[in-house]
Formats: structure tokens, sequence, C-alpha cells
């Protein structure tokens, strides 16, 4: 047969070539933009896909492997022996679904943000407002200081002048010698304890309360357990140089020497929206009562990547917190204002991770977020998590200032409403279309709403 003149083949063949010249074609923009560190392919449609589709992409892209697929197909960690190894008297793990959030790009590089959440609408918002920014903006962070404080504290000194003095004249031998005995591991890899301060607390009865702050760089750890080790380690020379009597040790989760700041720019944004976001701000910057709420919308951005990269969410949270309220009044977190036709806002706290160490490596899933995640170190995992509260507190000011919180979000939770109601599977579909319509009618939505639509589709079935 002759090839070259049988025409069909000779198509067939250009045809395949061209379907290989094109899967070829992909794969390299896929390798390209991976090695560009961009996963605009992936973001693209990813919320469209089934879950097989999610991993088929995630693996392509080089963000899980067939390990991990298998590992989250069997429902994740099911070893009980790690659970006996980290608390008291355990009988199992809660389990908390894992999701991920799309089109982040801070600082020039694009992220897929693996969130531990129990609550509807908290990934789509993060990743449709991503998208925005993405689109109309830029979002940049930068980690302000370095060091983790310790506080040593002395409960009552005779004369606390003369205590701060004893201390400091002696600074700098007492900072080499927890360098050398305890943080030694830090200093290697170029931290380690970096100063010594001396704070008078008052204590109200007319003695004085000392305190001594100890400020030490962790690097990539979170650093709780070697502050601790340090200020312990500590105890007795400070004893021994000032004759006082050291009543406690501990870390402190008001870190404000070291600052995680993520910044938010908006273009050519509608200034009637610029201006109710701003209003929005303003109100959580000057009542507390809004600010808790605020500050709970921007904690939905980021417990949930502190949660599922393994690092202690109560330190965050209460670090967040403190400093929200550091001039006296608890304020809003984050700031919104309008610049011309730009939006700016600015999320600015104590944001302490780590990325080697305890739960972070030891709890297989947290080590697959954070190869997920691709931060080279602890100050890139916290500017990535005060970028993803910054966001989240822009999706929610937007939501409330335009369609209201009820809209999207009732949209999302009428799938659960559904499904706590009892509707099964190929009920499911109808309960959820009904539900929408009372929404739009109604502007409201109840767990009863949902009973009562499932009692007439089931009572309309046995009639007919
Ligand atoms: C709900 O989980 C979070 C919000 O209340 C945050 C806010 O009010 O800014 C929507």
């Amino acid at each position: 047969m002759d090839l070259i003149n049988d025409k069909s083949l000779a198509g067939a063949l250009t045809s395949k070539t061209e379907a290989i010249k094109m899967a070829l074609g992909k794969i390299s923009t896929i390798e390209n933009e991976v090695q560009q560190n961009s996963l605009e392919f992936l973001f693209k449609g990813f919320s469209k896909l089934e879950r097989e589709q999610r991993f088929a992409v995630l693996k392509e892209a080089g963000l899980l492997t067939a390990e991990d697929v298998a590992f989250l197909n069997r429902g994740g960690l099911k070893d009980n022996s790690l659970g006996e190894k980290l608390i008291e008297n355990a009988i199992g793990y809660f389990q908390l679904p894992l999701g991920v959030a799309t089109n982040f790009h801070v600082d020039g590089k694009d992220y897929l943000i693996p969130m531990a959440v129990e609550e509807t609408s908290i990934i789509a918002a993060a990743s449709k407002t991503a998208k925005w920014i993405r689109e109309s903006g830029s979002l940049t962070t930068r980690v302000l200081g370095k060091d983790i404080i310790g506080q040593i504290q002395l409960a009552r000194v005779r004369s606390f002048d003369e205590f701060a003095q004893k201390v400091l004249a002696r600074k700098n031998e007492l900072i080499e010698q927890a360098n050398i005995e305890v943080a030694f591991g830090l200093v290697k890899r170029g931290g380690g304890v970096a100063d010594i301060t001396v704070r008078r607390i008052e204590r109200g009865d007319g003695d004085s309360m000392a305190v001594i702050h100890v400020y030490m760089d962790a690097v990539d750890a979170m650093g709780a357990n070697i502050i601790n080790q340090v200020c312990e380690f500590l105890k007795q020379p400070i004893q021994e140089i000032t004759g006082e009597k050291v009543t406690m040790c501990i870390l402190s989760n008001l870190v404000d020497s070291k600052l995680t700041e993520a910044t938010v720019v908006l273009e050519n944004v509608d200034p009637e929206l610029a201006e109710k976001i701003e209003e929005a701000s303003l109100f959580a910057q000057q009542d507390p009562y809004r600010a808790a709420t605020n500050n709970k919308g921007v904690l939905n951005g980021i417990d949930p990547v502190v949660i599922a990269t393994g690092n202690d969410w109560r330190a965050v949270e209460a670090g967040i917190h403190a400093y929200a309220a550091r001039d006296g009044q608890y304020r809003s977190i984050t700031k919104w204002q309008r610049d011309g036709a730009k939006l700016v806002g600015v999320f600015k706290a104590p944001l302490i991770v780590g990325t080697v160490g305890g739960v972070t490596v030891l709890h297989p899933t947290a080590s697959m977020c954070l190869r997920m995640l691709n931060v080279q170190n602890a100050s890139e995992l916290s500017r990535v998590i005060s970028a993803v509260g910054l966001v989240q507190n822009l999706g929610a000011l937007k939501a409330l200032t335009t369609v209201g919180i009820i809209e999207g979000h009732m949209k999302l939770h009428i799938k659960n409403l559904t499904m706590a109601a009892g509707a099964s599977e190929k009920e499911i579909p109808y309960v959820q279309k009904k539900l929408e319509e009372i929404l739009t009618l109604k502007k409201r939505i109840s767990h009863s709403h949902a009973i009562e639509v499932l009692k007439e589709l089931r009572s309309s079935f046995h009639q007919n």
C-alpha cells in the first residue's frame, strides 16, 4: 500500500500528530508555568472539577504525589499511634474537611492554599476574592522584626532600679550563656538569643514587679519550646546576679517584636463600593463589637491554614487578639482606605508559625500541606497566611456592603440544611432548588424550611 497516496490514512496520521503536538505543548506549558511558579493553568476552572479530576491536576502540577492521593482517599491519618504520642487519654482523631483555595498570587508567586475548616463558603470566598485581586491588583507581604519573646517574672523586687542595673550590666554574658547552653541549634542556623530587656510592672500595692524580656530569633521553628527552655535556663543566673527570686518563666504570645504585614492594592474599584468598604473598616476600627466580628472574618482565613500546616492556632489567635487591643481598646486588625480609584487594605499583627519541628513534621497531613503550599521557610508561611486573612476579610466586607452575608453564605449553606434535614441523594437536588427559591423570595432560610420542603416532596411522591 502506498501510504503517501492513501489520503485518509495520511489525514488520520496528521491529526494524531497534531494531537500529540498539542498534548506535548500543554505539558510543556504546564512545565514552564510550574517552573515560573505560575499555577494559572490549575486555578482555571478548578472549582468545577470532580474530586478525582482535582487529584489529577494536583498531581500533574507536582503539588501532590500518588501516595498523597492514596492517603487522602483512605481518609487521611488513621494510625492511632501519633495521637497516643501527642496527647493524653487519646481515643481517636477529630476529622475536619481539608480543601484548597485557588488564585492566590502573593509577592509575585502563585500559591494553592490548603485550608482545614468546617465553615461553608470560606474557601469559595477566599478563592473568589483572590481572583479579583489577581486580575485587578496586587498582594504583597513582609515580616517586620525577627525575634519572639520570652518572659521571666520576679513578682516582687526590693529595688527595681538596682535589679535592672544588675541584669543589664551582665546582659551580654547571659545572652552568650543561653546561646551556648540552650539555643546552639538556632545559632547554627543564623538565629538564637539576641537581646534582654527589663520592664517594671505596677503591682498596685506600692511594691515593684520586674519582668525580663528575652528576645530570640527562632528561624524556621515556632520556637515555643526553645524560648521556654532559654527562660528556665536563665532563671538561676538571674537569681544569683540579683539576689532576687524568679516566680515564673514563659513565652509571650503578644510578639510585637515580629509582625507580619500584608497589603492589598486594588485598581479601578467602583467608588461606591470602595467607600462602603472604607466605612465598614472604620466601623471595625472604632467599635469593639464590630471589631470582634471583623477579626473573626480575618481568622476565618488564617486559622484553617494554621491548622492545615500543623501550627498552634491558639497561639496565633491569642497573639492577634492581644495585638488588636494593644492601645487599650480592641480594634480591627485590618484597615481599608480609598486612595483615588484604588482601594488599599493592610493587615499587620504577630503571626508566629513554624515549618520545622513539632506537628508540622509529625502529622502526615500537615507535612503534605506544607509541601503543597511550597513555602521555603517560616517567614514565607507567615506572609502567605497573613495574605489569606486579609483576602478573606475583603471578601466578607464586599459581601456585607453589597448583597449582604445571607446571599453568598446561605446559598452554600443550603447544601448543609438539605443534608441535615435528611434528604437522600435523589432528593437533594429538588430540596436545594426549592430552598433557593425560598431564599430569593423571603431573603432568609432555615432548617425548618428544609424539613417542610422535604415533607412536601415525600407526601407528593406518595400521592402520585
Ligand atoms: C462569618 O464567619 C464572618 C463574618 O461575620 C466576618 C465579618 O463580619 O466581617 C462575615
